[in-house]
């Protein structure tokens, strides 16, 4: 058995950059959650297929593979075995996944992942719903959390470095819209549980925000 931590989180607080982070000093695998969930979504992008269609969904969601896989020592999302890290992180992907990601069954097919990879190893795991669903008994539960303009503001400067065209008013209704989704769906909500550590880093750096999760770690025991 190994450890588990989990962050978790709305969108925009850089809980890629942590997890990143802290896999980097601890040596242990980080797994990107979201990646499972939007590989999903480019699949119905790319085959039409509606988050209403409930039956051909349940079909799909036995029939495809998703899959995270080693490739250069990160794992990387497959779909039916093809390696789409690089289709996945667009606007489009995130909108679609969206709407998919508040299905039960998408919920369920998802876990069953996770927990797969989790299995016999210590990871570090983000996302919406590790601590508080997915993962109830890891040992660290990590929520970080971040003043919504200034989230909105981070993935502004991020969407226009990668020449997407984009206004800060834009950002930010893309991030409110998704913060809904987020928080209000019936299936395992965002939420912050009372066995979570929070972590606020509106006006926190990136080092600070590592420095202050490698305290809890010690405090945990798990170093
Ligand atoms: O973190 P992200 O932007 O890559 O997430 C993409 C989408 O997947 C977003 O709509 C939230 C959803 N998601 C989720 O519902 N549960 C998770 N554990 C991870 C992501």
């Amino acid at each position: 058995m190994g450890y588990k931590i989990t962050i978790d989180g709305p969108a925009g607080t850089g809980k890629g950059t942590l997890a990143k982070s802290l896999s980097e000093i601890l040596n242990i695998v980080n797994v990107d959650s979201g990646s499972l969930y939007r590989t999903l979504g480019l699949y119905a992008i790319r085959t039409g297929l509606e988050p209403t269609n409930m039956e051909k969904l349940e079909k799909v969601l036995g029939e495809i593979d998703i899959e995270l896989k080693e490739v250069d020592g990160k794992l990387q999302p497959h779909l039916d075995g093809e390696n789409v890290a690089g289709y996945i992180r667009t606007e489009d992907v995130a909108r679609v996944t969206s709407k998919f990601a508040s299905i039960k069954i998408v919920r369920e097919y998802m876990a069953e992942r996770q927990r797969r990879l989790a299995k016999d190893r210590n990871i570090i795991i983000e996302g919406r719903d590790l601590g508080s669903s997915v993962f109830p008994d890891a040992e660290l539960k990590i929520f970080l959390n971040a003043d919504v303009k200034e989230r909105a503001n981070r993935r502004y400067k991020q969407l226009l470095e990668k020449g997407e065209d984009i206004t800060f008013e834009k950002a930010l209704e893309m991030i409110e819209t998704r913060d809904h989704a987020d928080s209000t769906r019936e299936v395992s909500p965002l939420i912050k549980t009372e066995d979570m550590e929070e972590i606020d880093s509106t006006n926190m750096s990136i080092e600070q925000v590592v420095e202050r999760a490698i305290e809890l770690v010690k405090m945990k025991g798990l170093i």
